[in-house]
């Protein structure tokens, strides 16, 4: 039995890390190559590992007697509603994980009501993106090319597509340093793969940009990657109408906070001048309980997609966004919240652990 037991995880193994299970993958490249480019992290991933660790640091003070038989999860994102308050953060090359890549996320995030932010790194056409759910509710995420007018090609496409926000990445003038992708060499493999140019973001991008995308749309935008009360309130004074506290989910700059540790400071300086979101380590509906006292409107999940994703395609991510819904739900009846307007700061405490 041991013996049988020892042949099967050797093949299992040697199928899988020599790339053979990946046949049904339209990709040369190797199962841990994009494994490892989904997981990565900047430099030693401490900021990674952070914005998990740090929601098992604040502890709820729950209600209690307050006949929990009806909850409602629903929320609205700058006017529209969806159905609970967890969307779909920015990740590229969802090609890799399922063959019908963002069209099965498109679908999944339509069908479960919830937002779903497109990246500018998509591997289908954004064309192929809204017809694959042509009433789902989409933000489009721009990195903003050195060659401004593709850039302003692209924004006026994703606005005539029926796109509803724009999305404006803060936090990459350049790629962060993740080692296994170097050591992958994943950008050249990659990339030049799916015809996208590495290197291609402008370095330059600032606060003033933020007027030049205005005159280019009439789509709210919300900048993503903002850790500070100087670049929230910086943010509030260009107009933007909501931001996301975000650290690119760990893969730029190792060190820097938590997300949850930095989204009150953010809170407290824009008070109610725009709507604040929040991405990064969100895994269980108690973490998203977590952001929401802590004053996020809604929160955003990166890796969970791509898990759901590889498991199952667009059925995979459904049953990661309902265990997500249902796990939030029961957290709020256990915690005295009937809906998302009862959650608030007195939910919460920071633990001494
Ligand atoms: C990202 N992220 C990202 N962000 C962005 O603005 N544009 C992008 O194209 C990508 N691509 C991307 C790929 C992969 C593989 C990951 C893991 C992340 C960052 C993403 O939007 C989000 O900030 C984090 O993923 C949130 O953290 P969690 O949920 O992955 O912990």
């Amino acid at each position: 039995k041991l013996w049988q037991f020892c042949c099967i995880l050797f093949a299992s193994h040697f199928a899988i890390f020599s790339g053979a299970i990946n046949s049904w993958i339209p990709s040369p490249c190797s199962f841990p190559l994009k494994c490892q480019w989904y997981a990565s992290g900047a430099d030693e991933c401490c900021t990674r590992e952070d914005n998990i660790l740090a929601y098992k640091r604040i502890r709820f003070r729950p209600r209690m007697l307050r006949d929990m038989s009806v909850i409602d999860t629903k929320t609205t994102l700058l006017g529209t509603e969806i159905s609970f308050p967890v969307g779909i953060a920015p990740t590229g090359f969802h090609q890799l994980a399922w063959p019908d890549g963002e069209k099965s996320t498109a679908r999944a995030a339509a069908a479960m009501n919830t937002c779903y932010i497109t990246s500018t790194y998509s591997t289908c056409a954004v064309e192929e993106i809204a017809a694959a759910a042509p009433r789902g509710f989409r933000w489009f995420q721009l990195y903003i090319h050195r060659n401004r007018a593709l850039t302003a090609q692209l924004v006026q496409r994703v606005e005539a597509l029926g796109f509803q926000g724009l999305v404006l990445t803060a936090d990459l003038p350049y790629t962060g340093k993740r080692r296994a992708d170097i050591h992958n060499n994943f950008q050249e493999n990659i990339c030049t793969e799916y015809g996208l140019p590495p290197n291609f973001i402008d370095p330059s991008i600032n606060w003033n940009d933020i007027y030049w995308l205005k005159s280019l749309t009439r789509l709210p935008i919300i900048v993503k990657g903002i850790l500070t009360r100087e670049d929230a309130d910086l943010a509030a004074r260009h107009g933007v109408q909501g931001i996301i506290v975000s650290n690119h989910g760990g893969r730029q700059l190792d060190g820097g906070p938590a997300t949850i540790d930095a989204l009150v400071e953010v809170v407290d300086m824009v008070q109610d001048k725009m709507e604040v979101y929040l991405d990064g380590g969100i895994r269980t509906g108690s973490d998203v309980l977590k952001a929401l006292a802590l004053g996020a409107k809604c929160v955003f999940i990166g890796r969970p997609v791509l898990w759901g994703l590889t498991y199952k395609g667009e059925e995979g991510l459904r049953e990661v966004l309902q265990i997500l819904h249902d796990e939030l739900r029961l957290s709020m009846a256990l915690a005295g919240c009937h809906n998302v307007t009862e959650i608030g700061r007195h939910l919460v405490q920071f633990s001494k652990l």
